[in-house]
């Protein structure tokens, strides 16, 4: 057993056996800085965190070369917690009281820093789920938000200004898409939506564009880009990537290690896993996510003391339920292909993927999500979805209940059946998100519906 015994000392810069609770209040040398609105209060918690002091707190979140399942344990924890608890506990707060006008008056002058002052600016839980997200994904730093929604809004939001160029492939998330044209519009933002190839991409692009966002994989088809080739394009246009790797999660990709700048995931998904929580977070290096930050304490779109408790929690089994799921998705892909109901399935690591090259060469494995055409369109993909025991009928992904679903009825139910298929989405499509059951069980699940539902054809 690998048993890491890293002193408060180490950690902490305290003496050895000096286990004082986390979050101290620390004092800086004297400025002569004016009083400080909410921003200045922000930008010295960034001056604060990006000093190293808030590595010490909370353990280090500098590049780790640890193994993924050590990291969803381990990474980004403090050695010393309150109480001395092992767990992470869940802090319950909305504001940090100062002891003594004093301190409140060195704090607004810029003479003493300290980790929390408003929940809308920062909380130790929520903080200690942003350190252990950093260390997963390589990452310099994190920020979480309510929901994955929350985290795109907010992030585009505050990159972009009016007469300035976004351009996103036409598969990124329905709601994204739907933001970008709808709303970064509104203020000003000009929207490319595009084909999700390189050559697509690269004709996009004008002396305006800031911004290149894009999924990997997508939702439902798992396309997945050349992110090489994207990274390239980016930097020689000065043009800052995006990844949603929802996904992909950590274990299965890491965008950052491949030059893309930053990283966003619906923390709702794989990350949290349990289907208890929403959230979503943005990562990669600090100046960037810092920005992000900032915003977050403009708009308020934070992440609750609980809910961070829950990610943290679910994050400790974030590579056990990935590579347990990888395998179930694989394995029921393989079989799906095989049988004479389906007419096609999409999942990355089957070799008639029409991405397969691309995913072999970003990701380790081809995650817990798969589609699949049924012949007979609409009404045989409801029979086998009403025909499943095993797979609950729900939106989302990612979590331990394998969950099922017909896009054309869920998604985008709104669309007119020729206009889901001007988009791509076929009737008979069905997409399957497979959780940390049986794989014997969810095959035979899935197999007799399929049979019942050709029985019926
Ligand atoms: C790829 C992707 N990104 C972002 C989101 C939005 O996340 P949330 O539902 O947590 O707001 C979703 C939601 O399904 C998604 O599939």
């Amino acid at each position: 057993m690998h048993v890491r015994r890293a002193t408060p000392a180490a950690a902490t810069g305290r003496p050895p056996g000096d286990e004082r609770p986390n979050w101290p209040v620390l004092a800086v040398a004297g400025s002569s800085r004016g009083r400080r609105g909410a921003t200045t209060s922000r930008r010295r918690l960034t001056r604060w965190r990006a000093s190293g002091l808030l590595r010490a707190v909370t353990g280090s979140n500098d590049r780790d070369s640890r193994g993924p399942s050590t990291l969803a344990v381990h990474g980004g924890e403090p050695y010393v917690r309150p109480g001395r608890s092992l767990t992470v506990p869940a802090v319950h707060a909305s504001t940090y009281p100062f002891d003594n006008t004093q301190e409140l008056v060195d704090f607004m002058e810029g003479r003493l820093e300290r980790p929390h002052e408003y929940g809308r600016y920062g909380n130790p839980t929520v903080e200690q789920a942003e350190a252990k997200l950093a260390a997963l994904e390589g990452a310099e730093s994190a920020v979480l938000m309510s929901s994955g929604m929350a985290a795109i809004t907010t992030t585009l939001l505050g990159m972009l200004r009016p007469g300035q160029h976004i351009v996103l492939t036409a598969d990124v998330y329905r709601r994204t898409r739907q933001f970008a044209g709808q709303v970064l519009q509104r203020y000003g933002v000009d929207v490319s939506i595009v084909e999700p190839n390189i050559e697509a991409i690269a004709s996009a692009v004008n002396d305006q564009t800031r911004i290149i966002f894009s999924e990997a994989p997508t939702n439902p088809y798992l396309r997945v880009p050349d992110i090489a080739a994207l990274v390239d394009l980016a930097r020689s246009r000065r043009i800052k990537t995006i990844i949603d790797a929802t996904l992909a999660t950590p274990i299965n990709m890491r965008p950052l290690d491949l030059g893309i700048d930053v990283v966003m995931h619906s923390a709702t998904k794989y990350l949290g896993g349990h289907n208890d929580l929403l959230g979503g977070v943005v990562l990669g290096k600090r100046p960037v996510v810092e920005a992000v930050r900032e915003q977050v304490g403009m708009f308020g779109p934070v992440l609750d003391a609980h809910s961070a408790f829950l990610l943290v929690r679910g994050l400790k089994t974030l590579a056990l339920r990935v590579v347990r799921q990888n395998e179930t998705a694989l394995r029921l892909a393989a079989r799906l292909e095989a049988h004479p109901q389906v007419k096609q399935v999409w999942y990355p690591m089957l070799a008639s993927h029409p991405d397969h090259e691309s995913a072999q060469r970003y990701l380790r494995a081809g995650g817990g999500l798969l589609s699949f055409e049924i012949h007979g369109g609409l009404s045989a993909g409801t029979g086998v979805i009403d025909g499943v025991r095993l797979f609950k009928i729900a939106p989302s992904f990612g979590g331990v209940e394998s969950l099922i679903e017909q896009p054309p009825l869920m998604s985008f139910f709104e669309l007119a059946p020729e206009d889901r298929a001007r988009i791509g989405i076929r009737e008979g499509l069905i997409r399957v998100s497979v959780g940390i059951e049986d794989a014997d069980d969810l095959e035979a699940d899935l197999v007799t519906a399929l049979d019942r539902a050709a029985a019926r054809v």
